[in-house]
C-alpha cells in the first residue's frame, strides 16, 4: 500500500523516482519517542549516518529518490509550494514541498517550521533547468527531528558583539562556513608541505617553565604549586628535534597575554614551526617564500568558490608566485622615512608601518636582518654586523602585516648566556636549552607562521576574530 520508498539496495539510494502520491510524512521526534527511533527504524528509514546523501554529493544522483538530513537554513513559501532552504554542512539545497503531493494538513505544517529546525527528507533528485551543477529535491517524504523556534541568528544584520556571544550558532552561517573551510586548506597545505619534504612532526609541549618570546606575554598558571607558562611558541623545543630529525615542525596551539586589542591579536592562536639542522638564514627564507606559495596554491586550487563567495579578489592572491622581494631592516626604514613617518634605526615597526612596507610590493616581501635590541634572545647575531639579528619577518601584501617570524639561531654558547643574561631571563630554566649548544651545537633556523593572520589574508578579512572557531581575545573567553 505504502508506496514509501523500500529499503534501499545501494544505502543511499531509495527506490525508483516515483514520488507520484507519495504521502508527506511528518515525524516529530518528540512525540516519536527519541530522535534515532522516530519512524524511520521501522520501515527502513532507520536514520544511519550512512544511509542518507550528502548534498555535496548530489550530482551522481539526478533523477533517483535519495535520502538527506539536515537543518532548515530558509524558507519561502506560494500557495501551494514551500521551498526549503536545506544545509547539512557540506552544502545548501532546495527541498520543494508541493501541496499537490502531500495534502493540505501537511502542508501547513511544513510552512511552519522554524529556522535551524533538523530534518530527514526524502525526494527525488533534479537538476536545476537553468543553472549548471545546482541541485533540487522534490519531497515525496519530510520527517521533523526536532524543532526549533527563535532561532537568534536571523537574515538580518546582527552587530558582532552579538555574533560573537552567538558564535556556536555563528559557525553555521554561510559565510562563516566558508572562512572555516579555507582554514581548513590551509592546515592541510601546511601539514602536505612538510610530510613532503621529510619533516618530522614533533609536539612540543603547551605547559612550559620558560619563556620563549618575551616575559611581559606570558600566562602563568599554577601547576601543582610552581608556576608554569602557556608556551608562546614552541620553536625551543623544536631546536632540540631538530638536532635529534634534521627537519622537524610542531603545529599547535601557542598563547600570548598581552593586553592588545587589535585585529591581528589573538590570546591563543594556532602557529606552524619548522625548525631545519645546518640551514642558514638565507635557506629559511626561501623555505618560508616555497611554504607561502604552496600554501596559496592548495588554497586557490580547492577553496575557489568559498574564496568567491567571501568576495576576494582572487588576482591578488594568483601574484602570490617567487621570488618575494627581500629588504634589509635598514631599507626598510629608509622606505618608511621616504613615505614621510618618523621613525629611525631600531624602532620596531607597527601595524601601519608594516602596510606602508607592504603596499610597496604585490607579493609578500621578507624584511630582514632586525636590530638585536628589538629582537628575542636566541637570535643569531650577524657576524658583519653585530648590532644585527639574522632573523626575517615576512609581510602579507594588501595590509595583512607580519604573517611569519623566524631565523637563524644564536649557536654560540657564550653569545646565548650573554643574551639570557642581557634579557634578564632566569638561567636555570634555560639550562636544558644551553644543552643544545653544549652537545654538537650547529647552524639552524626556523621560523613560525600564524595561521588566523594567514586565514586573514587569504579570505581578505578585516579582523582575525573570525579566523578561528572559538577566539580567545582580550575580552572574549566564551562560548
Ligand atoms: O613573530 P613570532 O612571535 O615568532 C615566534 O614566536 C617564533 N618563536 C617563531 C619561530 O621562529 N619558530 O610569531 C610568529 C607568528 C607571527 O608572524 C604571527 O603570524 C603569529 O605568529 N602571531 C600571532 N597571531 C595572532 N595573535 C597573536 N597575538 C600573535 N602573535 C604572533
Ligand atoms: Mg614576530
Amino acid at each position: 500500500m505504502s508506496d514509501s520508498p523500500k529499503v534501499p539496495q545501494s544505502p543511499t539510494v531509495l527506490g525508483s523516482p516515483d514520488a507520484s502520491g507519495a504521502e508527506l510524512r511528518i515525524a516529530d521526534a518528540a512525540g516519536a519517542g527519541s530522535a534515532s527511533e522516530a519512524k524511520g527504524a521501522s520501515d527502513g528509514h532507520a536514520p544511519t549516518s550512512t544511509g542518507s546523501v550528502l548534498i555535496s554529493a548530489l550530482a551522481a544522483h539526478v533523477g533517483r529518490v535519495v535520502r538527506l538530513e539536515g537543518w532548515l537554513k530558509n524558507m519561502r513559501s506560494s500557495k501551494k509550494l514551500h521551498f526549503l532552504e536545506l544545509r547539512d554542512g557540506t552544502g545548501v539545497v532546495q527541498a520543494i514541498v508541493s501541496l499537490g503531493d502531500v495534502g493540505e494538513a501537511l502542508f501547513e505544517r511544513a510552512g511552519q517550521l522554524g529556522q535551524e529546525t533538523s530534518l530527514r527528507v526524502v525526494g527525488e533528485v533534479r537538476a536545476h533547468p537553468k543553472q549548471p551543477g545546482v541541485f533540487e529535491i522534490g519531497v515525496s517524504a519530510l520527517e521533523v527531528i526536532a524543532e526549533a523556534h527563535d532561532y537568534p541568528i536571523s537574515p538580518k544584520a546582527h552587530g558582532t558583539d552579538f555574533l560573537m556571544d552567538h558564535r556556536h550558532l555563528w559557525l553555521r552561517s554561510s559565510r562563516q562556513h566558508a572562512i572555516l573551510r579555507v582554514r581548513h586548506a590551509i592546515i592541510q597545505a601546511v601539514r602536505r608541505f612538510f610530510d613532503e619534504r621529510d619533516f618530522t612532526l614533533v609536539d612540543a609541549p603547551v605547559f612550559t617553565p620558560n619563556a620563549c618570546e618575551g616575559t611581559s606575554t606570558l600566562f602563568e598558571t599554577d601547576y601543582h604549586g610552581q608556576p608554569a607558562y602557556l608556551t608562546q611558541s614552541g620553536q625551543l623545543y623544536m631546536e632540540a628535534a631538530a638536532a635529534a630529525f634534521g627537519k622537524a615542525y610542531c603545529f599547535g596551539p601557542t598563547f600570548r597575554a598581552e593586553k592588545s586589542k587589535t585585529r591581528r591579536h589573538l590570546a591563543e592562536f594556532w602557529m606552524v614551526e619548522p625548525e631545519v639542522a645546518f640551514m642558514d638564514l638565507d635557506g629559511d627564507m626561501q623555505l618560508a617564500e616555497d611554504f607561502l606559495c604552496f600554501i596559496v596554491d592548495h588554497v586557490l586550487k580547492t577553496r575557489r568558490p568559498e574564496l568567491e563567495s567571501l568576495e576576494r579578489d582572487l588576482t591578488r592572491l594568483e601574484r602570490v608566485k617567487a621570488p618575494f622581494p627581500r629588504i634589509s631592516y635598514r631599507e626598510a626604514i629608509t622606505l618608511l622615512q621616504q613615505a614621510g613617518k618618523e621613525v629611525t634605526f631600531g624602532d620596531d615597526f607597527g601595524a601601519e608601518d608594516e602596510t606602508i612596507i607592504s603596499e610597496q610590493f604585490d607579493r609578500p616581501v621578507i624584511v630582514q636582518r632586525y636590530p638585536s635590541a628589538i629582537k628575542a634572545f636566541y637570535m643569531k647575531q650577524d657576524p658583519e654586523d653585530p648590532a644585527l639579528s639574522l632573523c626575517m619577518d615576512v609581510l602579507a601584501p594588501e595590509g595583512y602585516g607580519e604573517i611569519i617570524g623566524g631565523g637563524q639561531r644564536e649557536d654560540s654558547l657564550e653569545l646565548l648566556e650573554q643574551r639570557i643574561a642581557e634579557h634578564q631571563l632566569p638561567k636555570e630554566a634555560f639550562e636544558w636549552y644551553l644543552d643544545l649548544r653544549r652537545y654538537g651545537s650547529f647552524p639552524h633556523a626556523g621560523f613560525g607562521l600564524g595561521i588566523e593572520r594567514t586565514v586573514a589574508w587569504l579570505c581578505g578579512l578585516p579582523h582575525v576574530r573570525e579566523t578561528i572557531p572559538f577566539p580567545r581575545m582580550l575580552s572574549r573567553l566564551s562560548p
